[in-house]
């Protein structure tokens, strides 16, 4: 399918989506979103793809919700509609791995967007902030809750109550991302991990990624049994005495997904 607002490149495995509203910095509207979603539908629906990319330009990551769109709504329209609030869990509850490889500006939504994906790979220009504040509103993507369970409430409120934005070096510091790298690596390190990720058995990865996202949802000692579950169930597949026979017999391991 074409999209208007963002490019889809399918490649050895990995999914690279751009987000492509240059004129706004990659502000993000109904348009673009509901086009994330589909093109996030269509990785996960995909056996080819076992891992999914996403990426903004050199300048925006995504500056934000698009403010334009937004200015003339009432309480009862954004109310109604749920603005938004669809695209979010979609985005975050797409089952393959999705990595953002943020450069420049990741901004309110556009932070929201990179904290609903897997991890963060920020190139070393990355700037991150919930400046909603200064628009009189507060963030509505995640931004008080995503955030504040990757940083911490001090940085989480400082955050979302000043509007300042957050470096790169401080985002990794904070925790919010897992790798800095300079910004002319950005692209190679992601797409890097990417192909890394989808090496491996793809029931192991969806598994890990519902495990660890489970670690948000519950009782430290429940997440500790669903993840003894789910590890007891992958001595179902083949793929885990391929996993281990290819150790013991110093190898690499064919994973057949299976
Ligand atoms: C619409 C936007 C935009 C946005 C930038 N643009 N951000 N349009 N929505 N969020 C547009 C500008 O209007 C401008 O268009 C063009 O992109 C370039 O932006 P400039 O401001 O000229 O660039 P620069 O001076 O380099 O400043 C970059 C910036 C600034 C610091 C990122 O653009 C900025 O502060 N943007 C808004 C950030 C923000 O407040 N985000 C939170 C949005 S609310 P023209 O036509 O003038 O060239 C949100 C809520 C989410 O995200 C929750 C929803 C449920």
């Amino acid at each position: 399918m074409a999209f208007e607002t963002i490019t889809v490149e399918v490649d050895d495995h990995v999914s690279l989506i751009k987000l492509s509203r240059p004129e706004a910095l990659n502000a993000l509207n109904s348009e673009l979103l509901g086009e994330l979603c589909q093109a996030l539908k269509e990785a996960d629906d995909n056996d080819k793809v076992r891992c999914v990319v996403i990426t903004g330009s050199e300048k925006a990551f995504a500056a934000g919700a698009d403010i334009k769109e937004m200015s003339e709504k009432s309480f009862v329209d954004v109310f109604t509609e749920n603005l938004f609030a669809e695209a979010i869990d979609s985005i975050a509850g797409t089952r393959k791995p999705v990595i953002a490889a943020v450069s420049g500006y990741a901004l309110g939504g556009g932070c929201e967007l990179a904290m609903a994906c897997d991890f963060i790979i920020a190139a070393e220009t990355a700037k991150f902030g919930q400046p909603e504040i200064n628009l009189g509103v507060i963030a509505g993507m995640g931004g008080t809750q995503r955030l504040t369970r990757a940083i911490g409430k001090a940085k989480a409120m400082d955050m979302n109550l000043t509007g300042r934005f957050m470096d790169a070096e401080e985002a990794e510091r904070a925790g919010l991302v897992s790798r800095v790298v300079p910004a002319k690596k950005l692209m190679e390190e992601a797409m890097g991990a990417a192909t890394k990720i989808a090496e491996k058995s793809m029931p192991s990865v969806l598994a890990a990624k519902e495990s660890v996202n489970r670690a948000f949802e519950t009782t430290l000692s429940e997440g500790m049994l669903f993840e003894r579950r789910v590890f007891h169930s992958m001595f179902a597949t083949e793929d885990q005495k391929e996993g281990m026979g290819a150790f013991l017999e110093k190898r690499q391991p064919q994973f057949r997904d299976k």
